[in-house]
């Protein structure tokens, strides 16, 4: 036999053995913050609190009008329904959605920590909204029994993905905004990491099995910290790529502190499949090479949508307010409103967990 078939006949194998692994999820289940709502916080909040994402030019990529999602277009997780044939999520908090393909759970804004120790310890001076992860669980838990109806479990949850995260970013913004310093910051990365851990451990002990544990972007490169840790003259110091070192620092500890909570899940629960989701050198990537994602150079920490400055962000001229533009394509820019990053950027999030290299194992891999 020539060598070349013998190439193609193993590469035919390798194929093969590929497919016949991969998980043909047929729900998805998603907990998390804005980075992934697809209408929660907006179900939530009105009509009583202020939301900015219902107004356009949220959703004017591929929607063509807001839905409740914080970026112009889609989000990680629609990517991840897309790629298994699975209808986009719908928020848990619409009325009566049909959650036989699973449901979103997500709500922007929420933090990992329960609500009360943001406003015991006088991070912010009103009310936050008590939709964080252990909400979010209870919600999960109390549609379960909808979602399972005769099957246990374990079966009805066979070829479920849950998606848990990201959660930490609301936590540490709401920390350095009220001024926190790098020390005080990181001294609650653990607690923050470990509630992310225990919520993972509630759901393999309910039945799932695959479940996506993403960590955090990074957060000292947002345009809307940056600008605010600037205005707070606590922007002290700068890495090569212009992000901010202290907030930089703490993000990484983060996520290796996540990271080494999925192997004691790992261990703990030998046939679940926890998955490492890397939400930060995806980002980073960009940065680094914006010329090769299209990104312009000087834009690069440039929110596409926002009221001016350095950043383009500015606090009381926020993307969707009167008089606020977003530019012209988005696609052209790693965040969207300085918050919250474009579709483009989220797509290639997205890719890099399904099919490598930004998940451990990729998504598509999930048995391997
Ligand atoms: C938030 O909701 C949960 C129920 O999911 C409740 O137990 C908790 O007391 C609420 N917290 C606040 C601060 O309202
Ligand atoms: C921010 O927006 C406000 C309100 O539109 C405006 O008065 C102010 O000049 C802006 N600041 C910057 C730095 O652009």
């Amino acid at each position: 036999m020539e060598l070349t078939h013998v190439f193609s006949l193993l590469a035919l194998f390798c194929l093969q053995s590929v497919s016949a692994d991969r998980v043909k999820f047929t729900s998805l289940f998603a907990l998390g913050d804005s980075k992934i709502d697809t209408g929660n916080l907006l179900i939530l909040a009105t009509p009583d609190v202020p939301v900015f994402n219902n107004k356009p030019p949220y959703g004017k990529t591929f929607f063509g009008h807001p839905n409740g999602r914080f970026s112009d277009g889609r989000v990680t997780i629609d990517f991840i329904a897309e790629e298994f044939g699975l209808p986009l999520l719908r928020p848990s908090l619409q009325n009566n959605p049909d959650v036989s393909k699973g449901v979103n759970f997500a709500v922007g804004g929420a933090t990992s920590l329960n609500v009360d120790f943001f406003e015991r310890n006088k991070y912010v001076n009103f009310k936050l909204l008590n939709s964080s992860l252990n909400v979010q669980l209870d919600w999960f838990e109390k549609l379960k029994p909808s979602f399972c109806k005769t099957a246990g479990p374990s079966e009805c949850f066979s070829k479920t993905l849950f998606v848990v995260g990201e959660f930490g970013v609301n936590d540490y913004n709401l920390a350095w905004g009220a001024g926190k310093s790098e020390g005080e910051v990181r001294a609650y990365v653990p607690q923050v990491v470990q509630n992310i851990a225990n919520a993972a451990d509630v759901l393999i002990k309910g039945g799932a099995t695959y479940v996506v544990l993403p960590g955090i972007p990074p957060i000292g490169c947002s345009p809307s910290l940056l600008a605010t840790r600037v205005k707070l003259n606590k922007a002290k110091e700068f890495d090569q790529l212009g992000c901010l070192s202290d907030v930089d620092r703490v993000t990484k500890y983060h996520n290796t502190k996540l990271r080494d909570a999925i192997d004691g899940l790992r261990r703990k629960y030998a046939h679940a499949k926890v998955i490492k989701a890397d939400f930060y050198n995806p980002i980073i990537e960009i940065l680094q090479n914006p010329g090769r994602f299209g990104v312009a150079g000087g834009d690069v920490l440039r929110a596409c949508c926002g009221g001016g400055g350095k950043y383009n962000w500015n606090i009381s001229a926020v993307c969707s307010q009167p008089g606020v533009a977003a530019c012209k394509d988005p696609s052209a820019f790693v965040s969207w409103d300085g918050t919250h990053f474009t579709e483009a950027t989220y797509r290639h999030v997205a890719k890099g967990w399904l099919s490598g290299p930004y998940a451990d194992p990729p998504i598509l891999n999930a048995n391997n």
